[in-house]
């Protein structure tokens, strides 16, 4: 053993002063020298210092010591220092696998945190800043490239996706190169091995050259270089990153002149760390790009889902995505105010992408209502107005007729007389007139506003009046269903049709809990469902009271009905101005129907402007 440790040149045997003479020989029978043990600082292992009996090793340093004693024999002496080289040797290899394990370890705890790290980042270009940044911090680069695959015009190229380099600023730029063997990184997703260059200009026999067009562009010295492909689950080289310039220290900006001092090589260690995190970035990165797949997707199923409600009742378009703005500008604005009941209210990501999707989708029930009572414009259905037009026409008609035999009549007569005469006109004329005022109430009764006691109480008269068909039978004048309709009080629903109206946000909250929402997503039906409901307890359909209403339902409520109020586009309900919708709104609150703090929020901080026509 100490003869191969000699061969290998470098074993150090340290005498303390009053020693030496002792061991001359002894040493250079063994073929070593000694050296005059001095600074503790400049002792090279594997080594053996020898002591005087008593004597202390310097710190740190005992177990490498020996302190023969002082009347041992050359071949005692000789055999002390053999099995003291022999410990010295055994020792520096086990401090060595301790190294290694430790390093190892840190490697794989490292390589752990990269992993937790790389699945939890939502965001792409996050994702890929940090994956270039790990890799020149693990191995001292100063550039780092992260490129992808992609097709155009059915030619695969590489599209650099990120870039770093410490030492110049924005070196990014939209930038493709064919997957072929002309380029470094093209050659290497190419063979789909890493590989690594000491000097980019002289680069191993028969591969691509690096760094020139950089260089000359940005003034740098690209010089050594680590170019690893990407693979991702199925094994397939999707990408590839590529490192340059590793340096002697981490924080060190390189010029074209400091690159022969500071840059080293990577080390061949490096290779199998980055070639892992490659690997783990294919995957994290192939999984965003599903995820953002699947939520393109989504939204277009959403949108597609919203035109489908819209395009039942055009006189709507645009409602849900104008809710949509109005709520999530005024959810943005409540977690900003620091005053007042909701300054904690703080929402997440995922909780304003959950109200989103709850605005988007509040009205969808509407699927489930029948046409004509989603776009009823009037009180009476269409056509029902032209049936009883048509019914007093034949009724003065009739009367005109009854009058006009009764004069006949008193004409032929003997005792017929100028003043019996114009008597009859008189009650004709007193008749016509009485059938237009009746239909003047029924035409203005038949428009959705709120019906006027004098109207109400004429209609209640004329239903009980009758009129006698052609074959002499008796029929009302207004049937029972045209003076249901005609007798609502508000709006333009009898109660049954307001009910199936109001069957909306049940059907809402039905469609949207049949869908699977991940965990972060759950609420939506629940926000969906009550946006009718009033703080007192006066909505629909569960009559819920301010406590059971979530935040995000209380914001939307006042969107909703701020766009129902000031809608363009409804051509039986003109469009109430700005200043007007917020009076309203403000009553609503006044009256303990609207949280008043949101409705604040929403009035001063001017969330409406978000749907303002411009
Ligand atoms: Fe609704
Ligand atoms: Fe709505």
């Amino acid at each position: 053993m100490i003869d191969a440790v000699k061969a290998a040149g470098g074993f150090h045997v340290y005498l303390a002063p009053g020693t030496d003479g002792r061991f001359g020989a002894v040493l250079a029978e063994l073929g070593l020298e000694g050296t005059a043990l001095g600074d503790a600082e400049a002792i090279a292992t594997p080594a053996v210092i020898v002591l005087a009996p008593g004597e202390a090793a310097p710190e740190g340093l005992e177990d490498i010591a020996i302190r023969p004693p002082a009347d041992a024999p050359p071949a005692a002496l000789r055999e002390l220092l053999r099995v003291a080289l022999q410990n010295s040797v055994l020792k520096l290899d086990v401090r060595q696998l301790e190294e290694q394990a430790r390093r190892q370890h840190r490697q794989f705890e490292e390589l752990n945190r990269i992993g937790i790290a790389l699945s939890a980042e939502r965001d792409i270009d996050k994702l890929q800043e940090f994956i270039l940044t790990t890799m020149r911090q693990l191995t001292n680069a100063d550039g780092a490239s992260l490129w992808l695959k992609t097709v155009d015009d059915d030619v695969p190229k590489l599209f650099l996706a990120s870039s770093q380099n410490f030492s110049i600023d924005n070196t990014y730029q939209a930038f493709k190169v064919p997957v072929d063997e002309k380029s470094v990184v093209g050659y290497t997703v190419t063979m789909g091995t890493s590989q690594i260059y000491d000097d980019a200009y002289n680069p191993p026999p028969g591969k691509p050259q690096g760094g020139r067009g950089f260089d000359a562009q940005y003034g740098y010295r690209t010089k050594s270089m680590l170019t690893v492909p990407m693979r991702n689950y199925n094994n397939e080289v999707v990408g590839a990153v590529q490192l340059i310039n590793a340096k002697r220290r981490f924080d060190v900006k390189l010029t074209v002149d400091t690159v022969e001092q500071e840059v080293v090589s990577f080390r061949p260690e490096d290779l199998e760390m980055i070639e892992s995190i490659a690997s783990q970035a294919a995957v994290a990165i192939d999984n965003k790009t599903l995820l953002d797949s699947i939520q393109a997707l989504f939204d277009g199923f959403v949108q597609a889902s919203v035109t489908a409600i819209e395009q039942r009742d055009p006189t709507t378009a645009g409602h849900s995505g104008r809710v949509e703005r109005l709520t999530s500008g005024l959810a943005h604005a409540v977690t900003e105010v620091a005053v007042g009941k909701y300054r904690d209210v703080r929402l997440t990501e995922e909780q304003f992408k959950e109200l989103r999707y709850a605005c988007l989708l509040h009205d969808f029930g509407k699927v489930g209502v029948r046409e004509h009572i989603l776009i009823k414009a009037k009180k009476l259905v269409p056509g029902q107005l032209e049936v009883i037009q048509a019914r007093f026409e034949f009724v003065q008609r009739s009367v005109q007729v009854k009058y006009a035999t009764e004069k006949l009549e008193a004409i032929r007569s003997d005792n017929a007389n100028l003043e019996q005469l114009l008597e009859i006109d008189r009650r004709l004329e007193e008749d016509l007139r009485q059938l237009r005022l009746w239909f003047d109430a029924i035409a203005s009764a038949n428009e959705p506003t709120v019906l006027p006691e004098d109207k109400a109480s004429m209609l209640e008269v004329l239903s009980r009046q009758t009129y006698v068909d052609m074959s002499g039978r008796e029929h009302p004048m207004l049937d029972p269903q045209e003076f249901r309709f005609l007798s609502i009080r508000k709006g333009t629903l009898d109660e049954q049709e307001r009910l199936e109206m109001e069957s909306h946000v049940t059907h809402s909250f039905h469609f949207l809990s049949k869908i699977p929402w991940t965990p972060i997503m759950r609420g939506i039906p629940e926000i969906a469902y009550g946006h009718h409901e009033k703080l007192d307890g006066t909505g629909y359909p569960r009559g819920l009271t301010d406590p059971q209403i979530p935040i995000q339902t209380k914001m939307m409520t006042i969107s909703d009905i701020y766009d129902a109020l000031t809608a363009q586009d409804r051509p039986y309900k003109r469009a109430v101005p700005l200043e007007r919708a917020l009076d309203i709104l403000h009553e609503e609150a006044n009256a303990g129907k609207l949280d008043k703090e949101l409705l604040d929020i929403f009035a001063t901080r001017r969330i409406f402007d978000l749907t303002a026509v411009r």
